[in-house]
């Protein structure tokens, strides 16, 4: 089947050729998990690199943030934008670090009821920070999968966003989520990328639909411009 093969690739693809380095992978301390999951929100990862580092040496812990004045955090988040996503961070640092004893919620539901995460952070938290089975959803998904699978449902479709979430659930790996979202994350901004994918090279291209019909400069299809 069409999700088994593409699931076993991309693992595969992570673990032989994916050559991204980035500060947060194999993180294991979940609020430096968190915290880099704001960040990258509306951030590049090469823009959002130094504002973590920044940030986890200035915080160390999420009570050290909770501790920390509102407008003393506002200075390291400068450049970033967004502002509220600073405030609902440190509203959320002072809630876990306060309210719950320090303890991160450790449930899908529970990390999706915090300030400021939303359903993709909240797979991203849960499959890094528990191994949790969540897919991760969002427009570097959307392409990687609409191309894989040729589908031409438009994405911000109603439909469309069904038939996705479905086939990102279907696709995970349950057995090891975490590498999985790290993978699809990192096959999109390096490979499957939206301008000049790099097929020639890509492990993918023999069941890549989009590639063997030609139609990966029309994938994905958007509803709106
Ligand atoms: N964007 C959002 N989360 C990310 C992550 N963990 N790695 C790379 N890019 C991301």
């Amino acid at each position: 089947e069409q999700s088994t093969k593409f699931r076993q690739k991309l693992v595969k693809w992570h673990t032989s050729e994916n050559k991204r380095e980035l500060p947060w992978k194999e993180e294991k301390n979940v609020y430096r998990i968190w915290l880099s999951e704001i960040i990258l929100q509306q951030t590049r990862a090469e823009q959002g690199w130094k504002y973590y580092e920044r940030f986890t040496a200035a915080y160390p812990t999420i009570t050290d943030l909770a501790n920390a004045p509102l407008e003393e955090v506002y200075k390291y988040w400068e450049g970033l934008g967004y502002y509220n996503r600073c405030r609902n961070l440190h509203h959320t640092a002072q809630y876990i670090a306060f309210e719950l004893n320090g303890k991160f919620p450790d449930s899908f539901d529970a990390i999706l009821q915090l300030k400021g995460v939303g359903p993709y952070t909240a797979a991203a938290i849960a499959s890094f920070g528990f191994g949790l089975p969540h897919a991760v959803v969002d427009g570097n998904v959307f392409r990687v999968l609409s191309r894989v699978f040729g589908i031409e449902t438009a994405v911000d479709s109603t439909a469309g966003k069904k038939q996705f979430q479905q086939l990102a659930n279907d696709c995970l790996d349950v057995k090891n989520p975490a590498a999985y979202n790290q993978a699809i994350m990192d096959f999109g901004a390096t490979v499957c990328k939206p301008d000049l994918p790099d097929c020639k090279n890509c492990s993918m291209q023999s069941f890549c639909i989009a590639y063997n019909q030609q139609r990966v400069n029309e994938l994905p299809v958007k509803e709106k411009k």
